[in-house]
């Protein structure tokens, strides 16, 4: 029997319209479904739209349309929203279909029967945008901490639900599952809010004030509160009461939220579940907020980043990378298109990109077009190996969600293997046959690799997955961890064809808005034409021979290949030995006047910057030829 996986978002309120904040959300849980599912988990994933409330009457009202009307529209949006994110939830659900309403009766009918909810009056601050009562010591300057307004002060009759009476029982429970609510802050958060005694709930709203809502089923005069009904919709996506899907995935539910919501989760979702005499969820799982320009997204500010213009400037995987990799689980992260840029263009342009396509440039061009037939000896378990630990980083990361360090740990297996390119140089092999069977040995390790790659990327980035696999000739079904772990599957004589480049560098208006920005901070010399910059003749220098400059302690002498040989003189005698030099790869200004340095005349500077250890010269990290213009 599989084991099984149950993954919820919160249902997200129907007055506005998705964001970054909820995409984020969505694109965790979608990572989290797809990846139990490939390691052969039956999986259920749900997500949906709560449509009930004050708040979503206020805003039907304000745009003359019935709560029905307005609450259809905007879940469509979300509806519609998810699968260009390539989003594959199993389940939509809305608080106002039947069945859910149906549910939520049945449940208060319970919890009412065995006398867990009571009526009685109540007078408090009541904030519509939180849709809860406030306690006066709650609120800063009188105002919801949260929204910045006044509550309005409201006296009403009302049902309650004796939320105190399961005080005790949760504060244990917290205590002997210390890993009910994760990332611990969070828990610890919880269990702050429960060293105080915990008031009852109040669940209905008369309806002489609001008939948004579902209608209670003791008495026709009241709705239920909108977080008593929302909350229940996590079991009725199982279909409860029926049991059959129900005992299958509610032992294992994982909730996954962002703190706003941290206290009806906790703390009513797991009393409401007690009473009712169902067991507590397995996990909630809360993260930090996104916040953009370093604040919290809002229309009056204008800084609220919509997930499909991303989408559309920059590419879907490209989209949710960044927001999975940027994030650590549990704090808040801030939005900004410059560092997405910078991201897609080192981590994918460069570092996954260029993996992929030198890899299958010379793979084609040295194995025929085709994956190599090898021989078992020649393989090299160095990049298995790191493939293994790479998996098991992955998984932890999966296990406890942190997502933003399986992606790391796959990050280090793309740059092991980026290195293993370098140091092996198959272009150098390639120019004598004799090496004919240890060059395809490494192509042939590239592309496990490049599989390996693809397969721990596909719950990350579906499409992206799915061109490498296609590259390297990948048909097969059996893509999970355990194929990565047998090692060596490549199927020989699978084609292998070049696709169009993965992540295209982004060069933008926004880049240079940067360099613009950046001139004020960062003491740019004055901007040139490029007519002045091609004035410069840079080219790439092979370093025959290097020694010391007699009596100097810094300046060394080196004769360089730059299609000619020359002499130059540089300073970096401290930080490099003749040794560390010879057969490097440089850059040097070829066309600079010749100049006498302690008595030896130079014909060219070599390029270099300094860090923290010393001078590091430029070299490059792909095979250049020697004497070639650098532009
Ligand atoms: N309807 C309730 C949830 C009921 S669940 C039984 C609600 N809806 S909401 O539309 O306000 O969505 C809140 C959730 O959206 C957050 O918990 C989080 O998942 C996501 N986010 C909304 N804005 C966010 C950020 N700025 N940053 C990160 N996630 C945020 O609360």
């Amino acid at each position: 029997m599989p084991k099984s996986f149950y993954i919820t978002t919160p249902i997200y309120y129907v007055n506005a319209s998705p964001h970054i904040g909820h995409a984020y959300t969505t694109i965790v849980a979608d990572v989290l479904a797809r990846y139990h599912r490939m390691i052969g988990e039956n999986t259920f994933f749900v997500t949906g739209t709560d449509e009930h409330g004050d708040k979503i009457a206020e805003a039907a009202q304000k745009a003359g349309i019935t709560p029905k009307e307005y609450a259809d529209r905007i879940s469509d949006q979300f509806r519609n929203l998810w699968p260009e994110l390539s989003v594959t939830n199993d389940y939509f659900i809305r608080t106002t279909d039947t069945n859910h309403i149906e549910t939520v009766r049945n449940i208060l009918q319970k919890v009412y029967d065995s006398g867990d909810i009571y009526f009685g009056a109540y007078e408090g601050f009541y904030c519509v945008g939180c849709e809860r009562f406030y306690m006066e010591k709650e609120l800063v300057d009188g105002k919801c901490p949260d929204h910045q307004t006044k509550p309005e002060h409201r006296k009403e009759s009302n049902y309650f639900f004796r939320m105190s009476k399961y005080q005790d029982w949760l504060i244990n429970h917290i205590k002997q599952n210390p890993d009910f609510i994760r990332p611990e802050r969070y828990k610890n958060e919880v269990l702050a809010f429960l060293r105080e005694p915990l008031e009852d709930l109040c669940i209905s709203r008369p309806k002489s004030r609001l008939q948004w809502g579902i209608t209670l089923p003791f008495d026709q005069d009241y709705v239920t509160y909108v977080w008593f009904d929302a909350l229940i919709n996590y079991v009725t996506a199982l279909d409860y009461p029926d049991l059959d899907k129900f005992k299958m995935f509610w032992p294992v539910a994982e909730h996954l939220i962002a703190k706003d919501i941290l206290k009806p989760h906790g703390i009513y979702w797991p009393t409401m579940l007690k009473a009712a005499g169902i067991e507590p969820y397995r996990h909630l799982n809360v993260h930090g907020y996104w916040n953009s320009d370093q604040s919290k997204m809002s229309k009056s500010l204008g800084n609220i980043v919509r997930p499909l213009d991303l989408k559309d400037k920059y590419g879907l995987d490209a989209f949710r990378y960044f927001l999975l990799r940027d994030m650590v689980f549990g704090l808040d992260s801030n939005f900004s298109e410059e560092a997405f840029v910078q991201r897609l263009n080192s981590d994918l342009a460069n570092d996954l990109g260029n993996l992929v396509s030198r890899t299958i440039t010379m793979a084609i061009k040295y194995c025929d077009g085709k994956v190599p037939e090898i021989n078992l000896k020649e393989k090299n378990s160095a990049l298995h190996e790191a493939a293994l630990k790479t998996v098991a980083e992955v998984e932890s990361g999966f296990n406890d969600m942190s997502l933003h360090k399986a992606l790391i740990a796959i990050w280090d297996f793309i740059n092991i293997t980026n290195k293993y390119i370098v140091a092996n140089e198959p272009w150098t092999l390639g120019k004598d046959p004799a090496n004919k069977e240890k060059l395809t040995a490494i192509m042939y390790n590239l592309l496990v690799a490049l599989r390996v790659i693809a397969i721990l990327l596909k719950p990350f980035m579906p499409q992206t997955a799915e061109k490498i696999l296609r590259q390297i000739g990948v048909d097969e079904s059996n893509l999970d961890m355990a194929s990565i772990k047998k090692g060596d599957i490549l199927k020989a004589g699978s084609p292998l064809t070049r696709g169009e480049s993965l992540f295209p560098r982004i060069v933008q208006e926004k880049e240079n808005q940067t360099q613009e920005k950046k001139s004020s901070m960062i003491d740019l010399k004055p901007e040139i034409d490029y007519e002045e910059f091609a004035k410069v003749d840079l080219r790439v220098a092979n370093i025959l021979a290097a020694e010391p400059v007699p009596k100097s302690n810094k300046l060394l002498k080196l004769t360089v290949d730059i299609g000619e040989e020359r002499t130059i003189v540089a300073g970096v005698g401290k930080d490099y030995t003749p040794a560390d030099l010879i057969g490097k790869k440089i850059v040097i200004v070829a066309n600079l006047k010749p100049v006498k340095l302690m008595g030896v005349e130079s014909y060219g500077m070599l390029l270099a910057t300094d860090t923290d250890k010393g001078l590091t010269v430029l070299t490059f990290d792909r095979e250049a030829k020697t004497g070639a213009k650098i532009r």
